[in-house]
């Protein structure tokens, strides 16, 4: 078995206690964790212009996995990574076309630096290498590398959404684009109707491609574990002891306007108006680390939130509670399984999600004798097969209210019956199995 080579803009540091927050990182390296792998791409670090950059590859072993990554330069961070990446092509495959930010320019340094992480990664190749490319920044890279002769079999697996092409044609490189990835073996999507999307795509702009469902999932039995043992860690007490009893609702999502949560805090502000009882007794925790923080639209939304949060604690509070606890950090993962283990409920909105692997994460962390309950967007790619949630509609900040008092006033024999639905899909659909079927079929294109 040759050795698998995994490319995406965002690498986590291998040593970081800390992972970066965000389901591909997160999935991803729950499902390297067999085989020889080379994990290609960004440093995360930016650095000056200097004429004919050429970035130094720089190289870190942990266990199996070989990282390899590259710095940018402040231009093509701006260029790639802010506004082609984020300020256009993450809101229009979310369905907010109206936030797109498009100047011509910025696809020509989406292009270049597409070319140069398959300029990078070229020399570190070795024959019987699979290819395995990830997410939205990196659409032409499978054509860069054909470009510079490379006859390795290609995969590449989209984390997020694609629109229908009726949307998708607000981008002006849209059939371009399509027709680079005619350079991939597999081609790989969260869910049906993605795939659906971006084969009527193909055939409006006449590329042979296709594309093929394959849902991620997360590493259940070591979150369970996690979750379970974390009990004990001084934080998650220190967690309970501030609970003091209190039904407690958690909501974890990385600060980002797909997430819905303007909308959560107006279900959560609903929930404490109509429904006066909760008042005083319930804790909701939202934990938003910073996402993307110098792209505008994430800087309006941080403003937003803070100043819902100030709204509701200011109307709602009392000297001795807080309605919201409002954190912009992230949290370490071992903690975040417990988090949800304490939780009663979780509210997971988004208005529009590729998969959301935080819903995945709440089932996983429940004790099966007295499990809490999901209250699940219909938009979240994890809908389909998560029907037994509490499901909502984000936009309905009454729908959300009335599923909050649902949640907690739930009989015992509902929320276990509940989670009994739910828990199957969560272990039967998991990293693992995700990367599994997507390299199995690599293989297949390899010999065929
Ligand atoms: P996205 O990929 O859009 O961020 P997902 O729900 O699929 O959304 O994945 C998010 C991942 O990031 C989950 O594994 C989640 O646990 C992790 N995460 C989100 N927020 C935090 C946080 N505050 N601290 C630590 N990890 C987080
Ligand atoms: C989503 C995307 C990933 C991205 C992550 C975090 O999960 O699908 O490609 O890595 O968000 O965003 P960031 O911009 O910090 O990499």
């Amino acid at each position: 078995m040759g050795r698998l080579v995994v490319v995406s803009n965002r690498v986590p540091a291998p040593r970081d206690r800390l992972q970066p927050a965000g389901g591909l990182a997160v999935a991803l390296r729950a499902a390297l964790k067999e085989g020889s792998c080379l994990w290609f791409g960004w440093s995360g670090q930016q650095v000056p212009e200097e004429d004919g950059h050429d970035p130094e590859v720089s190289v870190d072993k942990v266990e199996n996995v070989t990282y390899a990554t590259i710095d940018l330069t402040h231009a093509e961070y701006d260029g790639f990574y802010q506004k082609y990446s984020n300020g256009i092509l993450w809101p229009l495959c979310h369905y907010r076309a109206g936030l797109m930010d498009y100047e011509r320019k910025d696809q020509t340094v989406y292009q270049n630096v597409n070319a140069l992480f398959a300029r990078k990664l070229l020399p570190l190749l070795q024959p019987g290498d699979m290819i395995w490319i990830h997410d939205y920044h990196l659409f032409p890279l499978g054509q860069a590398l054909r470009d510079l002769g490379v006859t390795a079999p290609i995969g590449f697996f989209l984390h997020i959404p694609f629109p229908p092409w009726s949307l998708m044609r607000a981008l002006p490189d849209a059939d371009t684009l399509l027709r680079t990835m005619q350079a991939y073996d597999v081609i790989g999507v969260q869910t049906e109707d993605d795939a659906r999307n971006m084969n009527d795509g193909f055939a409006i702009v006449g590329v042979e491609a296709k594309a093929e469902v394959f849902p991620i999932g997360i590493d259940p039995d070591s979150f369970a574990k996690q979750a379970e043992e974390g009990l004990s860690n001084p934080d998650v007490q220190r967690l309970k002891e501030s609970l003091r009893g209190k039904p407690f609702i958690i909501g974890v999502d990385r600060l980002d306007y797909s997430k819905g949560l303007p909308e959560r805090f107006r279900g959560y502000e609903v929930f404490l108006e109509r429904y006066p009882e909760h008042r005083g007794k319930v804790v909701y925790l939202q934990v938003t680390p910073v996402s993307r923080g110098n792209v505008p639209e994430y800087r309006a939304l941080r403003r937003e939130l803070d100043e819902a949060a100030g709204r509701i604690n200011g109307t709602y509070g009392d000297f001795d509670w807080t309605p919201i606890r409002y954190l912009t950090h992230p949290v370490p993962r071992a903690l975040l399984a417990s988090f949800y283990r304490l939780a009663d409920a979780a509210l997971v909105t988004p208005l529009r999600d590729g998969m959301n692997l935080v819903a995945k994460e709440y089932v996983a962390a429940q004790n099966k004798a007295n499990p809490g309950v999901l209250i699940l967007s219909h938009f979240a790619g994890a809908a389909p097969d998560m029907e037994a949630a509490l499901m909502v509609n984000p936009h309905d900040a009454d729908e959300i209210a009335d599923a909050l008092h649902k949640a907690l006033t739930m009989p015992d024999g509902e929320r276990r019956a509940r989670w009994d639905h739910l828990e199957p899909d969560v272990w039967r659909v998991t990293a693992v199995t995700w990367a599994r079927d997507f390299i199995q079929a690599l293989g297949k294109a390899r010999t065929a």
